[in-house]
């Protein structure tokens, strides 16, 4: 019902150069996968490029950030009309963002709301911590970050977003979350609130990903959870082996 959604978080890596060479090499096998949508996430100054290299496939793009606003003095800062041209998702609140730049859940909700007004399916990350996890907080913070996340979003929005699931813990550590603990987490906390939220049939619509430390080893676990809807990936994603990982979820 849901279609799976595979996205590359490149982070900061790769030039624009580096970009244009990695998606030529991996762009026809990507676009032969019709079971997934597949999307790379390059940094702001690769985006036009990557988009042109991509242009003839179904390979979507995807910034990794952006500002609410429409234009304005905000120094450093990517407006939602400046991503439309080349981009059709965007990563929101990951927790890189949250962490290192003080981004908020009010600034996650504020951005995703422009995303969906300017036609952009926003990528809205959540997860909880080590020590969240250990105390047994998983469930009300995560829960708690869906809420803010979609506070004032109208239901007729809900299903054109996407939510990535990253325990903080996981990500880039090499230890990732047990696909059962992952499915869990995704069914009862994150599908789970979105159905308080909006009703179970809006939630049922919504594409979920895990992310962290997933590789082409270990996606089909993920994927035979029934409530995970993909992956977000980040190291792996910097590699051609990045196929075999989208071949090895659908
Ligand atoms: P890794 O796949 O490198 O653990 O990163 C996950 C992530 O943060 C994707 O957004």
């Amino acid at each position: 019902m849901r279609k799976p959604i595979l996205a590359g978080n490149w982070k900061m890596n790769k030039t624009a150069a580096e970009a244009v060479a990695f998606v030529r090499e991996i762009r026809f096998a990507l676009n032969q996968v019709e079971a997934a949508d597949v999307v790379v996430c390059p940094p702001f100054v690769a985006l036009v490029a990557v988009a042109e290299a991509l242009q003839a496939t179904k390979i979507g793009v995807g910034a990794q950030n952006m500002h609410w606003q429409e234009n304005g003095a905000y120094t450093g800062e990517i407006a939602p009309t400046m991503l439309t041209p080349y981009c059709q998702y965007v990563i929101l609140g990951h927790s890189e963002r949250r962490a290192y730049f003080a981004e908020t859940d009010d600034g996650v909700n504020r951005k995703a709301k422009a995303a969906l007004k300017h036609g952009l399916t926003p990528i809205i990350c959540v997860g909880e911590s080590l020590e969240q996890n250990e105390a047994g907080e998983t469930h009300s913070f995560v829960s708690g970050q869906v809420r803010a996340a979609f506070a004032g979003i109208p239901a007729e929005d809900v299903a054109r977003s996407v939510v990535a699931y990253e325990p903080i813990w996981a990500i880039g550590t090499g230890k990732s979350a047990s696909a059962a603990d992952a499915g869990r987490i995704i069914g009862l906390t994150v599908r789970g609130t979105l159905a308080e939220l909006y009703g179970e049939a809006a939630a049922q619509q919504v594409r979920i990903q895990y992310g962290g430390s997933v590789t082409p080893e270990n996606i089909a676990e993920y994927m035979a959870q029934p409530d995970i809807d993909g992956a977000l990936v980040g190291g792996a994603s910097l590699k051609a082996t990045f196929v075999e990982l989208v071949k090895g979820a659908v």
